[in-house]
């Protein structure tokens, strides 16, 4: 008989990050690892880390000196360093962290099973950094939700944007196998899932290292006709392989939600040739443009950093006056955090903290009138929204979301959790929508 052993997971970051902690949760379930909600009963605790700006990183060796204690209370209990700040640190958080005992990157998550093994058979240290190469595995998750799934297709990043750490910590991309992800997305919809959101550092350029010859677009047609499945969403897309074969592929799959998320990062072509985005504002224009013609209903929403090293008073209006004239539904907007090995640390003219702070601000006051209009014509519109739960703020009502990614909060059953539902808009608050079932 297996012995019930507890799991906490504590995870910053972006999806592919939570997708990981689900990961993790299925690999160590057969070892007899069921989750916890809390550290303080936990046998095996893994904090999943981010390192994209340094504000998430330094999060991370707050949580650990307070796991000193606990170390200290009870040796027997493992813990673990994974994610993108293990990736980047490696064996150096060992000495950071005494309390540590197994440090793998979000490269490594695959090998969890067996670094655990070793960590709790020898008694000592473990850190598994490497770069692995090829196909991506396939792996269990322990999922929460039951309605939407996260589907990791890739991982990886072979851009080199120089502000971007995320090329040293999820490595070189590596595809799944496609055949793989239908299968997982078949079952996941024979057991009553009915979205699922593909995800991967640069999903649009699914398929670049394989050797199947199956692309985004290929893959989202093979995805398409999955029976159950309602809706598919997919993040991050890059502007540079987003082609008009998979902008006809978006436009042409109803099952395809009308949002698209597509990082601008700057409006400046001098700051976004010194990011090495590859790409200049009336190309990334083109872009929306071709989308806005093929899905006159899509919804764009992008990220944008401010005070990139060497950007100027005249190269962040570019950004002001880039966000007025493409009038995205919602903005991501960061303060640029220098990062190790990255090309941009090097550079010179480091903007000041308080005149990035200024700028954030200014970003933000820019776009909050245009994210309102947007919100603001759906008023009395009809919607389909799949309903994926009761709200958040309100248990006895339901939550959903529009095909643009809207939060939609309105009365129901709960017998009406994973339909698609015309829902009329009946108010537009500041971070969500309210509606009425539409009949
Ligand atoms: N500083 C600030 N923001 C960053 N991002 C990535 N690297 C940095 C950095 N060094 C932002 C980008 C990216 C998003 C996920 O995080 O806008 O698209
Ligand atoms: Fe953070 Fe990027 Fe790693 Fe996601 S991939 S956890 S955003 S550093």
């Amino acid at each position: 008989m297996i012995v019930t052993k507890r799991v906490f997971i504590k995870t910053w970051g972006c999806q592919m990050n939570e997708h990981d902690a689900e990961r993790m949760a299925g690999l160590v379930a057969p070892m007899g690892y069921v989750p916890t909600a809390t550290p303080d009963d936990a046998d095996l605790i893994l904090l999943n880390t981010c390192s994209i700006r340094d504000k998430a990183e330094q999060k991370v060796y707050s949580d650990l000196g307070r796991l000193n204690a606990i170390k200290a209370a009870r040796p027997d209990v493992l813990i673990g360093v994974a994610g993108c700040v293990a990736q980047q640190e490696g064996r150096a958080l060992l000495q950071r962290a005494p309390a540590v005992d197994l440090v793998f990157g979000s490269k490594g998550i695959e090998r969890l099973p067996a670094l655990l093994t070793e960590a709790l058979t020898t008694g000592r240290r473990v850190v598994y950094t490497e770069d692995p190469i090829g196909i991506a595995p396939t792996l269990p998750a322990d999922r929460r939700e039951r309605v939407r799934a996260w589907v990791s297709i890739m991982e990886g990043c072979e851009n080199a944007c120089s502000f971007c750490v995320v090329p040293a910590t999820r490595g070189r991309e590596r595809s799944r196998l496609s055949r793989e992800i239908y299968d997982e997305i078949a079952a996941l919809c024979a057991s009553g899932c009915r979205e699922v959101t593909l995800l991967g550092q640069n999903v649009n350029s699914y398929g670049r290292t394989s050797f199947e010859g199956v692309d985004f677009a290929a893959l989202l047609g093979g995805i398409h006709p999955i029976e159950g499945l309602a809706r598919i969403r997919y993040t991050t897309s890059h502007p540079n392989a987003m082609t008009p074969r998979l902008m006809e592929t978006l436009a042409r799959w109803p099952k395809v939600c009308r949002h698209v998320h597509l990082p601008l990062q700057a409006g400046s072509d001098r700051t976004l040739e010194r990011m090495r985005r590859g790409y200049t504002l009336l190309e990334y224009m083109a872009l929306v443009d071709g989308l806005r013609q093929r899905m006159p209903d899509v919804a764009l929403t992008t990220d944008v950093i401010v005070g990139f090293p060497g950007e100027t008073e005249a190269d962040f209006r570019d950004t002001l006056a880039a966000l007025e004239a493409i009038e995205f539904d919602n903005i991501y907007a960061f303060k640029y955090s220098r990062r190790p090995n990255t090309a941009a640390l090097a550079m010179e003219d480091h903007v000041p903290e308080s005149e990035k702070d200024r700028r954030l601000q200014a970003a933000l006051a820019a776009q909050r009138p245009i994210t309102r209009r947007k919100n603001d014509a759906l008023q009395n519109r009809v919607e389909e929204v799949l309903v994926e739960g009761p709200s958040k703020t309100d248990r006895t009502r339901l939550m959903g979301r529009t095909s643009s990614n809207r939060v939609v909060n309105f009365d129901g059953p709960p017998t009406l959790i994973g339909r698609l539902l015309r829902v009329r808009i009946t108010q537009v608050k500041a971070n969500s929508l309210d509606g009425r079932v539409d009949e």
